[in-house]
């Protein structure tokens, strides 16, 4: 078989393995995969029986990511580690996570299938949180990966009061490993991930790949606020001390700051109101901060600018403010020597390699702690992620697979 059909091939088991783990979900009729929950499990079992058949040796790390290791062809070797995630966000769509493991599932099959083994190993990480859905903060598999989990976050609690380390337990893992999990820099060779863009560059431009520049940096933060619970047909309007009105008026200061600020995006994803009943005026409210810029300067002075903004709120409401910062992380530049290799191996498909940032977060950006990082992004339809809507073409995928094989390959001989 010419290797453009093996590559077309491998791209049309893609497309159906990301469809078969579309299926795998906690809710019916929709997909939602929240890290260390049974739909989880079978998602990691299903990708271990694929990796198995790809000759890989398979484990769970301790916070249970799923980890495929093709050997090297000599001991002692460095190794190449490919990945991405498997969690997803709340109805989400099926590539953001699952395409980068596939498409480095599919390098390491053309590998076997030609029986190579190469002078480094190629481990392929599938990691177990980088959506942060179910509790809050964001890439705890990678982070676990580079050795940076702050500790703090095991004592977590998702919305059943379930905290992470018990999570992490019940999946499988053990949280008293975790720090030993990480893995070492002398070892690696660098990282590579593959990821929809989830914006519109690509088709804007009429290129299937592009590679990235630099992951933005983000903050998350959860804010709750008390007030006063009481009765809505009663406590007189200028007498009310309503969480909820608070929460509003802090998601428009969101909003309007982020309008006024160039490069800032900041989103409220999540609002909830307590006791919760029509009759009742919300004593309690909490809501989520997503707040991204690509400059670490700018998206902290807007962060304290929103921080001072949300007191005052509180303040003139007499409602009390708690302000938990879940995570920060700086942007995060890909290293040259790979993004130059990467872009190489693009123009090798016969397509431009187009530059370009992310403005979503990403494993990479964790994993460029410990090694060099890189990612290579796939056209995506509208641009449109975390939205059931997500659509790759199987052709974009296949170019994927080729440029990540060529990267491989190049690696091999340098
Ligand atoms: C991951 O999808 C993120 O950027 O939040
Ligand atoms: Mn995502
Ligand atoms: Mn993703």
């Amino acid at each position: 078989m010419s290797d453009i059909d093996l590559n077309n091939e491998l791209a049309a088991t893609v497309m159906a393995r990301c469809d078969l783990l579309a299926t795998l979900s906690e809710e019916e009729g929709r997909l939602t995969r929240r890290s260390f929950t049974p739909a989880l499990r079978r998602a990691n079992d299903q990708v271990a029986v694929w990796m198995r058949a790809a000759g890989m040796q398979v484990y769970e790390d301790a916070i249970g990511s799923l980890v495929g290791h093709y050997p090297a062809d000599r001991s002692g070797a460095s190794t190449l580690l490919l990945g991405s995630h498997l969690d997803s966000v709340r109805d989400a769509g099926r590539y953001d996570g699952p395409l980068g493991v596939l498409v480095g599932l599919a390098a390491v099959e053309r590998l076997h299938h030609a029986g190579s083994r190469l002078p480094f190993a190629v481990d392929l990480a599938a990691f177990a949180d980088e959506e942060g859905l179910r509790f809050g903060a964001s890439y705890l598999g990678s982070s676990v990966a580079a050795g940076c989990l702050a500790p703090a976050l095991l004592e977590l609690q998702d919305a059943d009061g379930i905290t992470l380390a018990a999570a992490i337990r019940a999946f499988g893992g053990n949280p008293a490993l975790l720090a030993a999990a990480a893995r070492r820099p002398a070892d690696l060779l660098g990282y590579v991930e593959v990821h929809i863009e989830q914006g519109p560059l690509l088709e804007a431009q009429g290129q299937p790949l592009g590679v990235v520049t630099a992951i933005q940096g983000a903050t998350r933060a959860t804010l709750r606020l008390a007030g006063t619970a009481g009765h809505a047909g009663t406590v007189p309007m200028g007498l009310r001390h309503d969480a909820l009105c608070a929460a509003a008026a802090i998601v428009l200061a969101v909003e309007q700051l982020a309008r006024a600020t160039p490069g800032l995006v900041a989103t409220v994803g999540q609002l909830s109101a307590h006791p919760g009943a029509s009759n009742v005026i919300p004593g309690a409210a909490s809501l989520s901060l997503d707040l991204r810029h690509p400059d670490d300067p700018a998206r902290r002075a807007a962060v304290a600018e929103l921080r001072a903004r949300a007191e005052e709120i509180a303040a003139e409401r007499g409602v009390a403010l708690a302000w938990d910062e879940l995570q920060s992380s700086a942007a995060v530049p890909m290293a040259p020597a790979l993004r130059e290799r990467l872009a190489r191996a693009v123009a090798t498909t016969g397509h431009t390699p187009v530059a370009l940032p992310s403005g979503a977060g990403h494993d990479a950006a964790i994993m460029a702690r410990v090694t060099d990082s890189a990612m290579l992004f796939v056209r995506c339809a509208g641009g449109v992620s975390h939205n059931p809507a997500e659509a790759v073409a199987v052709g974009d995928v296949a170019a994927a697979i080729t440029a990540l094989g060529q990267f491989i390959d190049g690696l091999a001989v340098a």
